[in-house]
């Protein structure tokens, strides 16, 4: 069967068995960390960490309270972001004192999670971390420490589970491959 996104799709790099299986992996190492937060925070950074924050809240054992933060970087285009990054849409709850533990997809040039975890540092929590999907480490502009990581992957556009093809796809359940030859032919 021909689906939407065949012709963008190079390679399934990351299919949903293993998906599932690093974040209860995840979800473990998280829940023991944390045991004993009283305040544990979970920041999904929108939109492309949605797919990720579901699945992985299922699997964190420790309770915990949900926020959402939307930043998007300007500048160079669509697939490549600068070091200017703003909210879009901010956090609806108070974080003094709180745990946080920012869900982001994918960590590329660095320059998007140090601005978000440099803003979430200056509120006053007790404690940021930082969990991602996905690093590609090739790529790092500015040095970030990553507390808990997926996957590694090379310096390889991707899309589906939440990342996004210029905004669609992201409700593909595995992370695949872009081929390069239907970007440009467009
Ligand atoms: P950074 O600021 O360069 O680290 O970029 C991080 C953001 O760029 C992510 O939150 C994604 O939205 C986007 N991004 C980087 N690489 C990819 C990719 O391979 N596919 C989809 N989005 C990406
Ligand atoms: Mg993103």
């Amino acid at each position: 069967m021909t689906t939407a996104y065949d012709r963008y799709l190079k390679e399934i790099l990351i299919d949903e068995p293993a998906l599932r299986q690093r974040i209860i992996e995840l979800g473990r190492e998280i829940s023991r960390d944390y045991a004993d937060s009283p305040a544990l925070m979970l920041i999904c950074i929108l939109k492309g960490g949605v797919m990720f924050l579901t699945d992985l809240m299922r699997q964190i054992e420790v309770p915990h309270e949900i926020d959402f933060l939307a930043v998007s970087s300007y500048g160079r285009g669509a697939r490549e972001s600068t070091g200017k990054v703003r909210i879009d849409m901010d956090l609806r709850g108070e974080v003094v004192g709180k745990d946080l533990l920012i869900v982001e997809d994918i960590i590329d040039s660095g320059y998007t999670l140090k601005f978000v975890m440099d803003v979430m540092q200056a509120r006053h929590p007790n404690s940021v971390k930082l969990c991602t999907l996905l690093d590609k480490p090739s790529r790092r502009t500015i040095p970030i420490p990553i507390h808990y990581t997926g996957f590694q992957i090379e310096d390889k556009f991707v899309f589906g589970y939440g990342l996004d093809l210029d905004e669609k796809f992201r409700n593909l359940p595995f992370v695949g491959v872009v081929r390069e030859e239907a970007l440009i032919s467009e």
